[in-house]
């Protein structure tokens, strides 16, 4: 063979070996959370960062007694005040407690979801969960959202969360939520993003005194619709609604 054409086989050969190492190297997501020190509310939170749809998702949970609650920081950005982004407490999104925060082009506007399908739009659900804004945390315009607050009773393992996995789930859509105006809004599709991460909450631990200093501030949750629908536990461990 002349001396060109096994050039070229060897560097086709390089060149099959190598693309699919650069694809994966193309997403450079750590689906880890990891050390994150917000600067408005001062906590030391755990983080997860999806890099390829700049959604965030930061967490703080306190050191002591009551675990079932978190302190959240949500941020992502918006398709001209268009778009979603939400978690779920497990890596699923069909039967777990869900959570979607939006803009009805002022304020941010957000609800608890489960899902019985992929199908359609999860419908609005009512439980002893609450979301309370924390005001200096959370600011929206037509490009980005940043949802700061506590979410009360959100980490039960009754509503899918698993206490030794920890994993949580993540979306993001660009699409507008028809009736935005009301937490019972319709989502479509998560187009820019979704998946699970490792929310490490054993490092996410803050002082109860600092906990408290900061969800002291915290506003009055917003309601759910008067027909959502009560959380089903049975399909949160995965025994379909
Ligand atoms: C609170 C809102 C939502 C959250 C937090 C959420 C979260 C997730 C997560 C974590 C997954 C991957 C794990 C799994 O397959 O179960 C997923 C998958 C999926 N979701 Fe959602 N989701 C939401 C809303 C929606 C909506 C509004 C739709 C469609 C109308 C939808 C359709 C789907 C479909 C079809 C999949 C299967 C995966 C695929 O795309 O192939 N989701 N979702």
């Amino acid at each position: 063979m002349a001396p060109t054409s096994l050039f070229s086989v060897f560097s086709s050969l390089i060149a099959l070996t190598l693309l699919p190492q650069r694809s994966l190297c193309q997403d450079s997501t750590n689906y880890t959370t990891t050390a994150y020190h917000d600067p408005v509310t001062g906590l030391d939170m755990q983080r997860f960062q999806d890099t390829a749809s700049n959604l965030s998702f930061a967490i703080a949970v306190p050191d002591c007694a009551n675990k079932t609650d978190f302190i959240g920081q949500l941020t992502f950005p918006l398709n001209g005040s268009a778009g979603w982004g939400g978690f779920s407490v497990n890596q699923n999104m069909v039967g777990p407690l869900l959570f979607a925060a939006w803009s009805d082009g002022k304020n941010v506007i957000s609800s608890f979801r489960q899902a019985p399908s992929y199908d359609y739009s999860p419908p609005e659900t009512s439980g002893p969960f609450k979301a309370r804004a924390i005001a200096k945390g959370t600011s929206v315009n037509d490009t980005h959202l940043c949802y700061t607050f506590v979410c009360e009773c959100c980490l039960d393992p009754t509503f899918g969360f698993q206490s030794n996995a920890t994993m949580m789930g993540y979306a993001l859509s660009s699409k507008p939520v028809a009736g935005a105006e009301a937490p019972s809004g319709v989502l479509k599709y998560h187009d820019l993003g979704f998946g699970a991460f490792k929310a490490q909450l054993d490092q996410a631990k803050v002082s109860q005194a600092d906990f408290d200093g900061v969800a002291g501030s915290a506003e009055a949750p917003l309601m759910p619709a008067a027909n959502a629908t009560a959380f089903n536990v049975t399909a949160a461990a995965g025994g379909g609604m």
